[in-house]
């Protein structure tokens, strides 16, 4: 599938499908509005009858319509006018495009100019309908040996068509959605592959291919010899249960003067987490391939900011190993160094992201950055508490805070300030080594564990911890652009707003 601007009226051109908008009646007007004049002309019936309501989301196809140059015509709603918002309009987008897709064309045309309120939002539209297409065009079906049916998609073509496409910030706001989506998209498939089709080594492998070719962007791999050397004794602990070799991956972009302090962002890189010796229970357990998404999503969050040429010098360091059972499997009660000589004690194996992001956290403090920002699918805690609409993360912080929350509204994502506290810290101390991995405390498993965090990161640096095990996969049928059942890319867009903040 291909997404372009095009410069064109949409009365003059020739195409299979058209998509034009529909508004909901507002308080004055008794009945929708579509944003076509000849065309409200020519559907009065199915206004009038309301069969056409303008309600979000709502899609109506008129196969063999035959109206100027278009075979085929889809009636979208916004919603409305009022209520019309950069992610309403994502999810009327992604609408849209399932009827396109349910056409069997290969060319259609979606009349931009229909959708936006006044020019002045021209460009943050742009973005958000590039964002809603390329994001609802996703789709992990490359393990199936019959994709012959995807073949008429594939070749797809749709055209934006606005009479503002050769507006400097429209054309770039349109480029810079479609990045992001692009880059969502790349870390939503990390996440999809299998276990054993995504093991540390090639999720290493993954992202120094993505960064190929790509400007003043370096990626550089360690392995576990170097991992042992760089005395990263939580990454080495967890993946002592695995046959497969674990992997450190920084990924270093220059996009400003060398003096000037990185933005850092850390991920939770585990492959497949089957719990380790304290085992997780068999249902469901295939989920934990998805253990690996923060990781993948800060990937993800350097090939965005890179290819945007943001002017920030920023980092993505993501840990990466199974957690896993072999004879030489780290036991519940085992004392492991981590990188900044703090010991803990691991009395359950399956709180093993917060061992390997000890090591993480501890390596990017020592790169002195302006901020850190970590994203991990860490506690079961955090579904129970948010479920699948909202990240929470922890921060002391106020001033990034502020920047988050920011960003977040920038990015059309939902985030949620969690509590991170003293007593937190305190339920977190260990009997025989510094630290416990697991909370003495009943409760507060997602704060307990970010406590542990803030252990590894130094006490000058604003940091922020973002537990996405909710949000990472599986967000059901809440959102038209994201696959009921699959990785997410959750965060990427709201790091990549971070990041512009240190511009
Ligand atoms: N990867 C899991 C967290 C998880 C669970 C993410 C369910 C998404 C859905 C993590 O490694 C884990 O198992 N954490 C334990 C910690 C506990 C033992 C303190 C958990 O949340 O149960
Ligand atoms: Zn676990
Ligand atoms: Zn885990």
């Amino acid at each position: 599938m291909a997404f372009n601007l095009l410069n064109k009226d949409i009365d003059t051109l020739t195409c299979p499908a058209l998509v034009v908008f529909s508004k909901s009646p507002s308080q004055k007007d008794k009945l929708a509005k579509v944003t076509h004049n000849e065309l409200n002309k020519q559907l009065v019936d199915s206004i009038s009858e309301k069969t056409i309501t303008g309600k979000h989301q709502e899609a109506i196809t008129f196969r063999e319509f035959n109206i100027s140059g278009y075979r085929h015509l889809i009636v979208v709603g916004l919603g409305k006018e009022n209520e019309i918002t950069h992610e309403s309009v994502r999810q009327s987008v992604a609408s849209a495009l399932e009827a396109i897709k349910a056409l069997n064309v290969k060319e259609a045309a979606l009349h931009f100019d229909g959708i936006t309120v006044s020019k002045k939002d021209a460009a943050s539209f742009a973005k958000a309908v590039a964002e809603g297409l390329v994001l609802t065009s996703y789709v992990f079906d490359e393990l199936k040996s019959t994709t012959k049916a995807k073949k008429a998609e594939d070749e797809l073509n749709v055209h934006v068509v606005t009479k503002m496409a050769a507006d400097k910030a429209v054309k770039a706001a349109f480029h810079e959605g479609s990045v992001l989506a692009n880059v969502v998209n790349f870390s939503r498939r990390l996440g999809d592959m299998p276990g054993n089709l995504m093991t540390p080594t090639i999720l290493a492998d993954s992202a120094v291919a993505a960064a190929k070719g790509i400007t003043n962007l370096k990626v550089t791999v360690w392995d576990k010899a170097r991992i042992k050397k760089e005395k990263m004794g939580g990454l080495l602990g967890v993946a002592a249960g695995s046959d497969q070799e674990p992997r450190f991956i920084i990924m270093e972009y220059k996009g400003a003067a060398a003096s000037k302090k990185p933005v850092c962002f850390v991920g939770k890189g585990l492959t497949f987490d089957c719990g380790g010796i304290s085992i997780k229970p068999g249902a469901g357990m295939e989920e934990m391939k998805y253990d690996m998404c923060g990781g993948a999503n800060v990937i993800g969050t350097l090939l965005a900011i890179a290819q945007l040429k943001l002017k920030v010098n920023a980092v993505g360091l993501v840990a990466s190993t199974e957690n896993l059972i072999n004879g030489s499997a780290t036991k519940p009660g085992d004392v492991h160094t981590a990188r900044n000589g703090k010991t803990f004690e691991v009395n359950n194996t399956d709180a093993e992201g917060r061992l390997i992001l000890a090591d993480a956290l501890s390596y990017a403090t020592e790169l002195a950055p302006q901020v850190i920002c970590d994203a991990a699918t860490l506690t079961g805690a955090m579904v129970v508490a948010l479920g699948n609409t909202h990240t929470g993360y922890f921060t002391r912080n106020t001033a990034l805070k502020s920047k988050i929350e920011k960003a977040a509204v920038q990015s059309g994502e939902w985030v949620w300030n969690m509590p991170l506290t003293d007593f937190h810290v305190k339920d977190m101390k260990g009997v025989y080594a510094d630290l416990s991995n697991i909370s003495a405390g009943k409760g507060a498993g997602s704060a307990t564990a970010a406590a542990f965090l803030e252990q590894f990161v130094g006490e000058e640096i604003p940091w922020a911890h973002f537990d996405i095990a909710g949000t990472g996969w599986a967000v059901g049928n809440r959102l038209p652009y994201a696959p009921k059942k699959g990785a997410s890319g959750a965060m990427i867009r709201t790091f990549v707003e971070v990041a512009k903040q240190y511009v």
